[in-house]
């Protein structure tokens, strides 16, 4: 069938299997432009399927042919309905990695759960014995908690006072005030139970006591700081709690892979146009400013570009793994730089309607939402049919 955008709110209802294999190519491109890194072989990647996972995936069999297995949640195709854009991009991720002679096996279903866990734990004694790297990008707005099995619902609100600010519909290029309501008794608790650092460590937990950690094993979870223009929102705001945990939580999982002389890493990244962060108010026009920023700065990066860097020049790069006095990693240092901040602050205050497609990347910013659905990418005949019935080699 045809495939075309449809969208509800802030989502895409639909995906293009062609798009979303392209984009898949042009980031194993990219990683191989750059030359072999001298990473880990064995890999498990936890959200594996978009964003900062699927670059890290990526970037791992590509950069240092890895074996990997990727666990994500994503819907499968059905006869008349396109599948997730994480699905397409793992089928054609898989599909590269085998002709590449690459070993990569995919885990569909909800990674917070025993059962899921349980597949992983078997899959890698089963086909890798170990793993020497694990990542853990999974942003979800929700977890059954496998213990209690109550459902945390994580939300996007500041702390204690009423947040006003301007923000973009970057469909609309509309321009408006917005004021997000402080966060509720129980919020800050459900957000750090879904985005926090327990999940990431309870899969640790899990492996090491199972014999599935290499020696040197390493885990890196993903992190935002950002500016102060987004402060309330993000990073004093619920997300930001979580955040906090999450970061915390690394020190926890170092000491408890001490006898293994393992080390778990948060990594800061950029702020991206990514599934999770579109539906974070005000972040739109904070990137729509920052991508013309960097972008004239010659120093705009996309997930692809920030995760072979990390692997490269921090975690892989021969020499102790730079980090900041709060022990993380940063890989946002280009977003965070005085003179790229300091623009970003003065075009704040001018961007209205009017002037935001002139003094903003609107333009970019739309075009990076319609790729992540496979959509607007250079190469693809979009008035082809698509064969929207595409399956993941390993799950079928
Ligand atoms: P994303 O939405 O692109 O990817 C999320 C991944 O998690 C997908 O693979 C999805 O399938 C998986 N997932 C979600 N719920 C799951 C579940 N219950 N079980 C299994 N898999 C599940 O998100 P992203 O932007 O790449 O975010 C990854 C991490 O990077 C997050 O911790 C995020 O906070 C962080 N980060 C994002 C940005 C940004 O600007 N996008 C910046 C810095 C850090
Ligand atoms: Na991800």
């Amino acid at each position: 069938m045809i495939i075309e955008p449809r969208m509800r709110g802030f989502i895409c209802l639909t995906s293009h299997p062609d798009g979303a294999a392209q984009n898949v190519k042009n980031q194993i491109e990219y990683v191989k432009s750059k030359g072999a890194i001298a990473g880990a072989k064995k890999v498990l990647v936890i959200g594996a399927s978009t964003g900062f996972g699927l670059a890290s995936r990526i970037t791992s069999a590509f950069g240092s042919d890895a074996a990997t297995i990727g666990v994500f949640f994503e819907k499968a195709p059905a006869e008349g309905k396109p599948g997730s854009p994480g699905w397409y991009n793992s089928a054609a991720f898989e599909k590269e990695a085998q002709k590449a002679g690459l070993y990569a096996k995919s885990i569909n279903g909800d990674a917070f759960s025993n059962e899921i866990k349980r597949e992983t734990l078997d899959l890698i004694k089963a086909d890798l014995g170990q793993v020497d790297l694990i990542i853990y990008s999974l942003a979800s707005p929700v977890r059954v908690h496998p213990v209690t099995g109550v459902t945390h619902r994580s939300v996007l609100k500041p702390i204690g006072e009423t947040f006003s600010n301007k923000t973009v519909d970057f469909h609309t290029g509309k321009v408006s005030d917005i004021s997000i309501e402080p966060s509720k008794e129980g919020d800050i608790e459900n957000t750090i139970a879904v985005m926090g650092g327990e999940d990431w460590a309870m899969w640790m937990d899990a492996l090491k006591k199972e014999g599935l950690l290499a020696p040197g094993a390493t885990t890196v979870a993903y992190s935002y700081i950002g500016p102060s223009l987004t402060e309330a929102v993000y990073r004093k705001g619920t997300i930001g709690r979580a955040k906090d945990d999450l970061e915390a939580t690394a020190f926890l999982i170092t000491d408890s892979l001490k006898d293994i002389n393992g080390k778990a890493y948060v990594s800061v990244n950029k702020a991206l146009v990514t599934q999770a962060s579109s539906a974070i108010p005000v972040i739109p026009l904070y990137i729509s400013l920052l991508y013309k920023i960097m972008k004239e700065a010659g120093v705009h990066e996309g997930c692809i570009e920030q995760m072979q860097r990390l692997y490269q020049d921090r975690l892989f790069s021969g020499k102790e793994i730079p980090t900041d006095e709060k022990g993380r990693i940063r890989v946002d240092d280009l977003e965070m730089r005085e003179d790229i901040q300091a623009k970003v602050a003065e075009l704040w205050k001018e961007a209205t309607t009017e002037n935001l497609a002139e003094i903003g990347d609107l333009e970019g910013y739309r075009k990076d939402f319609y790729n992540l659905f496979g959509f607007e990418v250079p190469g693809v005949d979009y008035s082809k049919e698509a064969n929207e019935l595409v399956a993941i080699p390993s799950l079928s």
